[in-house]
């Protein structure tokens, strides 16, 4: 990130302001296909990470498919030139319009969570005298070390198919004439660090394929889900996640013929660490036992300190004294909630205000979970690649 820039092009937009720099985007991206694409994986990005069209179609031009779970990124992802044949379409509350916007587009996939979604389906499908393409979302009870919030492949978990009901799935399948049952899929939740649980993954994948193909099914498809995490401590160490590693888990351990397609939901891993949000300080109050600096962005910019506790390390872009000592600050934001925190006791230096701070590694489930609580206005967008040409403000 060269702050120089970005301060220069600060002049020209108000803060907050969300900043992407696209060519680590693009270098994430390469790694991706490097270690993912041209092993034959299928990978899809999660529009749900981040939905700005300006790196939807970047990530269309690299070559990944779409992960989306509501009509509103499928038809999103369209816009931004996805081919419906690469769109998977999850979720677990799809509604009937949904479907429907799914099955006139001729997407790839539904990953269905249920058998009475699976019939919903089945019968939209029929009235429109078409067939549905479908993988089943199974819950494979696998435990990952990641905040509550964000678990999703356990059985005390809303999400997917449980083993039960995978018994009644695959006895009701052949009376659905409007199914075309392509596979199973995962995703076991999200910011998952160690790769122990995508080993898990693999072992408990390979005892699904094998049970539900001894039932005469033949499983075309493997979605694998999504859920690689990134070092929001450490982001100058660490901006491309060890997509490699990642990668090797499913080659060394998932058992997946040559006539099978192995496909990946990845978000995170490919855009949290090319995002940060710009603030500025606006007030720096000292107390005996305490410093807060105020900035002008808040949890309805970035919720995810206030939502699951998250780091995102804060760096000083501009200050007005930059020899000035270390001071610990509560990085607080302008809205009415104690939560409104960024990051406590976090030391930088002497801060006034006036001063520029990035809060980074937000491009992932950043600027997509904004909010208009407390009625805060829309904010700017910032890319790497204007900012020799700074654009005029666009509030
Ligand atoms: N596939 C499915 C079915 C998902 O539910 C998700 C994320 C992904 C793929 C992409 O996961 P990723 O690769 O990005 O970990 N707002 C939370 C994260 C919620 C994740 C929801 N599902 C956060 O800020 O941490």
């Amino acid at each position: 990130m060269n702050s120089n820039d970005i301060i220069a092009a600060l002049e020209h937009r108000s803060t907050p302001c969300y900043y992407y720099d696209l060519s680590l985007l693009d270098k994430t991206l390469d790694l991706v296909n490097e270690h993912g694409t041209k092993k034959g994986y299928h990978i899809h990005f999660a529009l749900k990470a981040n939905h700005e069209p300006k790196i939807l179609q970047r990530i269309q031009k690299a070559g990944l498919g779409a992960d989306c779970v509501s009509g509103g990124e499928v038809k999103q992802a369209i816009d931004c030139q996805f081919d419906p044949k690469h769109i998977a379409f999850a979720g677990v509350g799809k509604s009937d319009a949904e479907i429907e916007l799914g099955l006139d587009e001729g997407i790839f996939c539904f990953n269905v969570e249920s058998l009475q979604e699976m019939i919903v389906i089945n019968e939209i499908a029929e009235r429109k005298n078409i067939q549905a393409p479908i993988a089943l979302r199974l819950n494979p009870n696998v435990q990952v070390n990641t905040h509550k919030y964000i678990t999703t492949g356990l059985h005390e978990n809303k999400f997917g198919i449980s083993d039960e009901e995978l018994l009644l799935v695959l006895d009701a399948l052949p009376s659905l004439s409007h199914i075309q049952f392509l596979g199973i899929h995962f995703h076991i939740g999200s910011q998952i660090t160690s790769l122990e649980p995508f080993v898990e993954l693999c072992h408990k994948a390979n005892q699904y394929v094998e049970q539900i193909e001894d039932r005469g099914f033949t499983i075309k498809v493997l979605n694998m889900g999504g859920g690689f995490g990134v070092n929001y401590s450490d982001p100058n160490a660490e901006p491309i996640p060890d997509l490699k590693a990642f990668f090797e888990v499913f080659d060394t351990h998932l058992n997946h013929r040559k006539d099978q397609e192995v496909h990946f939901e990845l978000g995170r891993a490919i855009i949290a660490q090319a995002g940060s949000l710009l603030t500025r300080v606006l007030y720096i109050k000292e107390r005996s036992t305490k410093n807060f600096a105020v900035v002008d962005a808040g949890m309805t910019e970035l919720i995810r300190p206030a939502l699951y506790q998250a780091t995102h390390i804060i760096d000083a872009l501009s200050l007005s004294d930059s020899n000035a000592p270390l001071v610990n600050y509560d990085v607080v934001g302008p809205i009415c909630e104690s939560s409104d925190t960024f990051i406590q006791d976090y030391p930088l230096n002497k801060l006034q205000r006036g001063d520029v701070l990035a809060i980074r590694s937000a491009g992932a489930y950043g600027q997509v979970m904004k909010s208009r609580y407390n009625l805060r206005p829309d904010f700017p967008v910032i890319y790497s690649d204007e900012l020799s040409h700074p654009p005029t403000d666009i509030r």
